[in-house]
């Protein structure tokens, strides 16, 4: 695809968006706030379907990882002691001529000079560390004792309660400790829609481990974190491992994996797979002075474990299922001329609603009465949505642009006028193949059950 038609389509996908409620600009009637975003109705249920479906394989299906919740104010010691005051930054960049503040990696070299992507001048400044992380104050009195941030990510809340969750577990090495939170980061130049957003948030496992287990777990886990992807409908062929290099990895991390994606505006990373041996544990023991360490009943030694981290975004993780998804078709209209069908092809395990329900026609008491009774039947075990208004195929076609994999039609034979066989049978679409099948109105929970699982 041309570079122009990616911008069109990554148009296309920001404006369906909006029209559809999956995402806003966040504060957008006061001109927005760069860098932050709500989700609408349609969108935080896709989120809330990411983030199950992760804490389901994650946490549910495994014995050996745990769950917790931690808070996003923590103590100034944690971001001393995690190396975030210090190091969490980026180097930028002011241009004099127009004033813009950039990342020292996203300037431009023409014939060798650095040059300002927003105004092509060549007057910048010396690269200055930028900290990342918001600063706030705890507390009534605004000075250096009240001192906090945001977090920048939430596994440092892992690493600090690590002998908490390991105490009352009672788990073995290796093990993990699983959490999704929100994050937050003072990016110089959010970007690309939600992809670099300010206030984020992620879905992070810390894996604890013996040392001679570490390198072989940072396979096992990139592993498994590819076939997340897969199973949420993100195909192999369009998800990449990057290995990072010596230079650009964290100097504690002996091996890291970036899994990116293939964007409308280029490839970009949807998660980082670290193996980060047991620098976050040793330096949390040094600066509290309390003892962070398990003691191997077994061999009877004590000893700090290392740590493998799946460290992914939910609103990259999201905006990489639209932009999977998003696709133009041709389909018939009401006379059977083909039009354009903009349709949301989400796995069905991840669409924000599962099932429509359609009366023929909304004048006619009985087949509202019957849509309305499947609506109750079915919403015991799925999202689902009634829809009345409009002739039937522009009704399908509102679901199709927002995803929804299956449409339930209740019509005439459905009420028994066209003999007692087809009594209390609906049409099912599908939303990719728009066949329609005939099932019995009994069967569809568990009809359904079965394809969105
Ligand atoms: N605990 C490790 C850690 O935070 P990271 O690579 O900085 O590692 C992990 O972040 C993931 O969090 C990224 O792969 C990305 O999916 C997400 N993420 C990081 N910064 C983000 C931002 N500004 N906007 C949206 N997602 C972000």
């Amino acid at each position: 695809m041309s570079a122009s038609s990616d911008s069109q389509r990554m148009e296309k996908i920001v404006s369906l968006c909006k029209r559809r409620g999956f995402i806003f600009q966040s504060s957008e009637i006061y001109g927005g706030l760069n860098g932050c975003w709500d989700y609408g109705p349609l969108g935080v249920e896709l989120k809330r379907n990411l983030k199950n479906y992760w804490w389901r394989v994650t946490v549910h299906e495994r014995d050996d990882v745990v769950g917790m919740d931690g808070a996003i104010l923590m103590n100034r010691a944690v971001w001393k002691a995690s190396g975030h005051e210090d190091t969490f930054s980026d180097p930028m960049v002011d241009c004099r001529s127009c004033k813009a503040r950039l990342r020292a990696d996203q300037l431009i070299e023409k014939k060798g000079a650095k040059q300002c992507p927003n105004c092509g001048g060549k007057d910048l400044t010396e690269p200055r560390a930028f900290n990342l992380m918001f600063k706030t104050y705890v507390g009534a009195t605004e000075d250096e004792s009240s001192i906090t941030y945001l977090r920048p990510e939430t596994a440092q809340a892992i690493f600090v309660q690590f002998k908490n969750v390991l105490e009352v577990s009672r788990k073995k090495l290796p093990f993990g400790i699983a959490q999704i939170g929100k994050a937050f980061r003072n990016e110089i130049n959010p970007r690309n829609f939600t992809f670099r957003s300010r206030e984020f948030e992620q879905m992070e496992l810390e894996y604890f481990c013996r040392a001679e287990e570490g390198m072989q777990l940072l396979e096992y886990w990139k592993e498994e974190r590819l076939k997340f992807y897969e199973n949420i409908g993100i195909p192999r062929d369009k998800l990449h491992v990057k290995t990072v290099s010596d230079e650009e990895r964290a100097f504690y991390s002996k091996g890291t994996y970036d899994i990116e994606y293939d964007f409308p505006f280029g490839r970009q990373e949807l998660e980082g797979v670290a193996y980060r041996t047991d620098y976050d544990l040793s330096q949390h023991q040094k600066a509290s002075g309390k003892s962070l360490e398990y003691f191997d009943e077994e061999t009877k030694q004590k000893f700090i474990p290392h740590v493998v981290e799946p460290s992914a975004g939910v609103d990259r993780t999201l905006l990489a299922l639209i932009c999977e998804a998003y696709a133009e078709d041709q389909a018939p209209d009401e006379k059977g001329k083909m039009e354009t069908r903009t349709v949301l092809r989400f796995h069905p395990r991840m669409a924000p609603i599962k099932c429509a329900v359609f009366p023929l026609l909304k004048n006619k008491e009985q087949l509202v009465a019957k849509a309305k009774e499947i609506v109750d039947l079915l919403r015991l075990h799925m999202s689902v949505f009634y829809d009345e208004s409009g002739a039937i195929g522009r009704r399908y076609r509102r679901q199709d642009e927002i995803g929804t994999p299956f449409g339930v039609t209740v019509d005439f034979e459905t009420l028994g006028e066209k003999g007692r066989q087809l009594q209390d049978t609906v049409t099912l679409r599908d939303r990719d193949s728009m066949k329609q099948e005939r099932v019995a109105i009994k069967d569809l929970p568990s009809i359904l059950t079965a394809r969105i699982s």
